[in-house]
């Protein structure tokens, strides 16, 4: 049986979260083994809202190559690659572009949040920032890819992927299978410190790049249950983000250590500096391969031409066809 081709990828902004890691990461290294996959750093994405802040791009590409490493993406298993060393997403997503109607452009939820929610210049509000999932489509198409593992964020990027590549088939013949979303049933919502979803703008998170006396800080600073002052006072552990975490983390007895909580036979400084030291068992190894891969970007260019090189040679595959498809073929 051909193995499913699987492609994914994520914005170069900055260090990697355990959000980012538990929510994504891990399933993309589970998924390595069963599945051509295809991991892609979307520079070009970025440039949607960085584009005057481009140096910034150039270092977190560097960081995000490492850090997917560093989790556990193998890149002799899987191509690891720029977005902006596969011509192809380009010459795709123009050509998508012109059979995506603006109306379901301007429809995307996530367009329509942040061009309420970002507080954005007029001017940043561009063609591409309006634009941005028709990129998305042509990242995913141009490999055509069966499955594409994201976030529940995603939903809707992935449906317009999906009515982009049946308008494309009804057009000109089938092409692009349509692709699926793996969203794994079991993905645990990570909770940042202050009880909100982790995430980089909110400024809860815990992230990759942390060191031991770090976490231990941040955990320390955790939301807790508000009226457990005392170690003998009840605690609300499905409230408490030291608890939520402990239960990522500790997967087969947080019970009870949750009971004990509950109960008042354990106090929350306890919790916190088991779940610090849970932590650290965890986020250690990557923090060092990490570094090492960040002091060395011989290697991390290495990883990136290898991972282009072998895009290419799919997405150039799909180009041929997609030209003959469209009766635009030169050669
Ligand atoms: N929009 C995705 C995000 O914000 C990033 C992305 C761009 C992506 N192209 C993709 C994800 C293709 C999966 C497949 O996370």
């Amino acid at each position: 049986m051909k193995r499913k081709r699987i492609l994914s990828g994520m914005q170069p902004t900055g260090t990697l979260h355990l959000g980012n890691l538990e929510g994504a990461l891990r399933n993309w290294v589970r998924l390595q083994d069963q599945c051509e996959m295809y991991c892609c750093i979307v520079d070009w994405h970025a440039l949607t809202t960085l584009y005057n802040r481009t140096d910034q791009i150039a270092e977190s590409r560097r960081i995000l190559v490492a850090e997917y490493v560093a989790a556990g993406l193998d890149p002799q298993k899987c191509a690891i690659f720029l977005q902006s060393d596969v011509k192809e997403h380009a010459e795709l997503h123009l050509l998508l572009s012109m059979i995506t109607p603006l109306g379901w452009l301007e429809r995307v939820p996530t367009y329509k949040e942040k061009k309420e929610n970002l507080n954005l210049e007029p001017e940043a509000i561009s063609y591409g920032f309006l634009g941005y999932p028709v990129l998305q489509a042509a990242d995913i198409l141009v490999y055509r890819a069966n499955a594409v593992p994201v976030g529940k964020d995603q939903a809707a990027h992935l449906e317009l992927t999906r009515e982009i590549a049946r308008r494309f088939n009804h057009l000109y013949g089938e092409v692009f299978p349509e692709p699926q979303s793996l969203i794994p049933e079991e993905t645990a919502v990570v909770p940042g410190l202050d009880g909100r979803k982790m995430s980089k703008s909110y400024g809860n998170a815990i992230t990759l790049a942390d060191d031991a006396d770090t976490i231990a800080a941040k955990v320390q600073s955790a939301f807790t249950t508000p009226t457990k002052i005392r170690k003998t006072d009840p605690g609300d552990p499905e409230n408490c983000v030291v608890c939520r975490l402990r239960r990522i983390y500790d997967p087969n007895h947080f019970q009870i250590s949750w009971e004990e909580c509950r109960t008042g036979v354990r106090g929350c400084v306890q919790s916190k500096r088991e779940l610090t030291e849970l932590l650290n068992a965890v986020l250690e190894p990557i923090r060092k391969r990490r570094t090492e891969l960040l002091s060395d970007p011989t290697e991390l260019d290495k990883i990136l031409s290898n991972g282009a090189e072998r895009a290419r040679a799919t997405a150039a595959e799909t180009m041929k066809v997609v030209r003959e498809a469209m009766g635009i073929s030169t050669a």
